[in-house]
């Protein structure tokens, strides 16, 4: 996740009682990584990584664990090259948001593999498509 996702998540946390002082990950059970350009920047459950490469670098073969990607917008952007499954939930009320997914790219390179409705929004799977082959035969 980018910087600033983090920091959300970790006022939100605040926000709510939790006890950051020492927790072991931001995300419990899991790895986390947060991007920034700033080495000194400090992210208490989180390991601050420069760019997504050296994140993945950083994980061994044997870890077969699904890796997710959670934005922002530009870390969005840029996994989206590699990405091969999209987990979207799409809230149904307007929202006063500035920063908004890349949908377009998903309409283009995606499509829907399952869907559930739920009470305030839809979830949905999304699965990259195939890319188009073509094979040349001999009239
Ligand atoms: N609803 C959702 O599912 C969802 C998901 C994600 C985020 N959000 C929200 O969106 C907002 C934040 O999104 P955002 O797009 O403004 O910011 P962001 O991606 O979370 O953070 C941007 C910062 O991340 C670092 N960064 C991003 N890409 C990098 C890269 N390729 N290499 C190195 N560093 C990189 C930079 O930090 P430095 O400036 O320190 O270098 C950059 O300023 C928050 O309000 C968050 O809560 C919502």
């Amino acid at each position: 996740m980018g910087r600033r996702t983090y920091e959300d998540m970790f006022e939100m946390m605040k926000a709510r009682n939790i006890d950051v002082g020492n927790i072991e990950n931001i995300l419990p059970n899991r790895t986390s990584f947060v991007l920034s350009s700033n080495p000194n920047f400090e992210a208490p459950g989180a390991t601050v990584v420069p760019n997504i490469r050296k994140a993945w670098q950083s994980l061994t073969e044997e870890d077969t664990r699904e890796i997710f990607i959670l934005g922002g917008y530009h870390v969005f952007i840029e996994a989206l090259a590699f990405t091969t499954k999209i987990y979207a939930n799409i809230m149904r009320k307007t929202y006063d948001c500035d920063k908004f997914f890349p949908i377009d790219i998903i309409n283009k390179d995606y499509i829907v593999a399952t869907g559930e409705q739920l009470e305030e929004l839809d979830h949905l799977v999304y699965h990259k498509r195939p890319p188009i082959t073509f094979r040349h035969r001999p009239f």
